[in-house]
């Protein structure tokens, strides 16, 4: 039986630490100043792990609202993915405590990408979908990137905050949920950000603690460059392999990274600053938790609805970038608007055709069977 599968997000829920860092706290401990952040990146404040706070657990409060939201139990998943850069422990995965401490019984992996994480991860969940093997799945994103940050360092410790944010995904029949994606990657800007010590190559030592070099240190300038043009770039062709234009998209989801990042990015891709979310004020950067993390608080401030259309975008260490359009609930998606559809009909057409002709080649076998051996007989 041919049967089409589509990807929805069917539930969502966050978790943020109680413990807020202001910029006016930050000006205490550095040489920098309310002014200076919020100008240069649009962040008010930010927040930070409490003495109990793991990626485990944030995790696990995220999802259990999530679950929650979908009207499942935790029993019922399939799957589990956690995108982190910050996890409990670099063995085992937190994906595997995050599947213990929920009480699932089902398969976990955690997924590194950086601040694209969670997008890479939406995206790997609805391939296991859209093949048919699993029905729901769990995906976080989750950071304590404030373990890795230098709050001795100006240039990088204004930036970020801690978060998690978690996500159901489903099998339906009905058109709509996932409709494109973009995943990319070009490691030749490794050095714009990255932690210098602590994995295989530079194993934690005396040396490492005392040049602070167990710390994330960036090419903000070049970080900055290169995410205004990926950004815009990867937004449009994923929402052009939807067979969409910009101004059809309800709602843009950017990696909430900086929102003087965002303002050039959305005036590239000429695309009103209303209809772009951003929560960044009150959160900085939290990594992978950002992307999921905006829509969770953009779909409680009722800005995304069903049958909405949201393109989402993160970029992160790698340099990674991912990108994705999913369409909200369980409307029908316009087939005048979706090439996506079109495609997908063209390919049932192919399957439908390929299927008539084995079946014909089948029918027709004793036919030639027979003909062949009266040739040979000849
Ligand atoms: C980090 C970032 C905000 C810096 O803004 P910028 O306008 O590029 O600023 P510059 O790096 O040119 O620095 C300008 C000056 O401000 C200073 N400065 C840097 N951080 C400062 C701070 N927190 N407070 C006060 N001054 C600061 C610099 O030392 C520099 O001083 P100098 O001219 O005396 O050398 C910006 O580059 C950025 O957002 N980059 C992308 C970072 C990012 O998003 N990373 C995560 C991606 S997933």
């Amino acid at each position: 039986m041919i049967h089409e599968r589509y990807a929805k997000i069917t539930g969502w829920g966050k978790y943020v630490p109680e413990h807020v860092l202001t910029n006016q706290d930050l000006s205490q401990m550095v040489d920098t100043s309310d002014e200076w952040i919020t100008t240069r990146t649009g962040i008010k404040e930010r927040r930070i792990r409490g003495e109990h706070d793991t990626a485990s657990s944030m995790s696990v409060a995220a999802s259990e609202q999530a679950l929650e939201v979908a009207g499942i139990t935790a029993k019922d998943l399939d799957l589990i993915i956690v995108a982190t850069s910050s996890p409990d422990y670099l063995l085992p995965s937190v994906a595997s405590q995050v599947q213990d401490m929920l009480g699932a019984e089902c398969g976990a992996f955690s997924l590194v990408a950086g601040c694209s994480g969670w997008v890479y991860a939406l995206t790997t969940a609805s391939q296991f979908i859209f093949s048919g093997m699993y029905n729901r799945i769990l995906v976080v994103g989750v950071e304590i990137i404030s373990f890795a940050v230098d709050f001795t360092d100006r240039t990088t410790c204004v930036l970020f905050g801690d978060a998690a944010a978690a996500t159901v995904i489903e099998a339906s029949d009905e058109p709509g949920g996932v409709l494109s994606y973009e995943l990319g990657s070009d490691g030749a800007g490794a050095m714009y950000m990255y932690v210098p010590d602590g994995g295989s190559t530079s194993p934690l030592a005396q040396k490492t603690i005392d040049e602070r070099r167990q710390y994330i240190r960036m090419d903000g300038q070049n970080v900055f460059k290169f995410a205004v043009r990926t950004l815009s770039g990867s937004f449009k062709r994923s929402i052009y392999q939807a067979g969409l234009t910009p101004d059809d998209i309800d709602l843009f989801i950017p990696h909430q990274a900086n929102a003087r990042i965002i303002e050039a990015a959305a005036r590239h891709m000429r695309v009103p600053i209303d209809k772009v979310y951003m929560n960044l004020e009150r959160y900085g950067n939290t990594s992978a938790a950002s992307v999921p993390l905006a829509m969770v608080e953009a779909i409680e401030e009722g800005r995304l609805k069903d049958g909405d259309l949201v393109a989402m975008c993160a970029i992160g260490a790698g340099m990674t970038w991912a990108s994705v359009v999913v369409q909200m609930g369980t409307s029908e998606i316009s087939a005048a608007h979706s090439l996506f559809s079109m495609a997908r009909a063209r390919h049932l057409a192919r399957r439908t055709s390929d299927a008539v002709v084995d079946t014909a080649q089948s029918a027709l076998l004793p036919l030639y069977t027979f003909l062949y051996q009266r040739r040979k007989k000849k």
